[in-house]
């Protein structure tokens, strides 16, 4: 088993996000001793936004691309294969403003690539090319809105993935970090029990 893990928090060694996501790799490791983990910290090593240069890029046809433009498609070619090559993926989220970091964002945009990562089918339906992956993300949030119509970015992040093809996802949310110590014990206890239950099976 080849398990990806993506971290975006911007706190740091602080972070309750990758804490969480330690712990996971913990819990795989113990799993899957001939296993692989490989850890991608999207806000220690940022990708650039996606502009108009990368969109650019990957829309201009291989054997038109400039220099420059070959780069960036080289960029998000690397993320595309580390992405299928993995059997796993671990997206670690914290909740910043009420959505998932940019750095997260930037990721999710240079790996969706129409004919690569999803294509549309003859009907217009698109069709996620990135399948058979079991996906666990783990949230970390100072206040409570899981299930809520606060809540939008774990409904993104659900549906960003199943048009990718992933849609054997868990989500894992330590919620209400922020609301005094009790919360926060609770919410981070409850988050690794079910993070050891999930990686028990
Ligand atoms: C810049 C910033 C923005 C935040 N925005 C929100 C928010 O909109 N809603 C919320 O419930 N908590 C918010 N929080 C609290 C974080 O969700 C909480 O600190 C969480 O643990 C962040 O994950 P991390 O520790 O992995 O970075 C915010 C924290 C920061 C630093």
């Amino acid at each position: 088993m080849k398990t990806l893990v993506l971290l975006s928090s911007i706190l740091g060694e602080a972070s309750l996000s990758s804490g969480l996501a330690r712990h996971a790799i913990a819990k795989i490791q113990a799993r899957e001793p001939q296993g692989a983990v490989i850890v991608r910290d999207l806000a220690a090593e940022p990708l650039p936004y996606f502009d108009a240069a990368a969109a650019g890029a990957l829309f201009t046809p291989a054997q038109a691309r400039t220099p420059a433009q070959q780069q960036i498609v080289e960029l998000s070619d690397g993320l595309v294969r580390e992405l299928f090559e993995a059997d796993r993926l671990v997206i670690a989220v914290p909740i910043y403003n009420f959505g998932i970091p940019a750095q997260l964002k930037s990721y999710l945009d240079f790996i969706a690539r129409a004919g690569v990562t999803f294509r549309y089918n003859a009907d217009g339906t698109p069709q996620g090319l990135v399948t058979g992956k079991q996906v666990i993300v783990l949230v970390s949030r100072g206040g409570q809105a899981l299930g809520t119509p606060v809540d939008t970015a774990t409904p993104y992040l659900r549906t960003m993935l199943g048009f990718l093809g992933m849609d054997d996802v868990t989500v894992i949310a330590a919620e209400g970090v922020k609301m005094g110590q009790e919360s926060l014990d609770r919410a981070l206890g409850q988050a690794r029990g079910r993070i050891e239950t999930l990686l028990a099976a």
